[in-house]
């Protein structure tokens, strides 16, 4: 399997960036301190795909998703909608700040793909 690795550094706190894997987009947030905290303290059991934040990061302040809408494929946009995270502007799908659908018509949450970190080199491997 095609393998794409990604220096981090490049990425500062606070801000997302796009990659592609297999012809897909993949988003990577480095998130903040505060997005962690908003991100775990969710009463996750509620969502309507249910699954916990610490689920869903290797490591908290890497989010890394498969940037397709799970209603019908578009690209969401990161840092809008009303939790924080990424709207998906097809049908008004809003996914929070560990990518998990909160809103509209999207029945789960951004797929987390497979991926690692090699922590010498600081860099993600997808
Ligand atoms: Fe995203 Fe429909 S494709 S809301």
């Amino acid at each position: 399997l095609a393998k794409v690795e990604f220096e981090l550094a490049s990425i500062p706190e606070g801000k997302n960036v796009i990659i592609k894997w297999r012809g897909k987009p993949v988003f990577i947030r480095h998130r903040t301190q505060d997005e962690i905290k908003e991100a775990r303290a969710v009463d996750w059991k509620k969502l309507r795909d249910p699954q916990s934040d610490e689920d869903r990061t290797k490591k908290p302040e890497w989010l890394v998703m498969l940037g397709v809408c799970t209603h019908l494929g578009c690209v969401p946009i990161g840092e809008s909608g009303d939790f924080g995270g990424w709207f998906c502007p097809c049908h008004g799908s809003h996914y929070d700040i560990s990518g998990r659908t909160r809103k509209g018509p999207a029945p789960l949450n951004l797929e987390v793909p497979p991926h690692d970190f090699n922590e010498a080199e600081g860099k993600l491997i997808v």
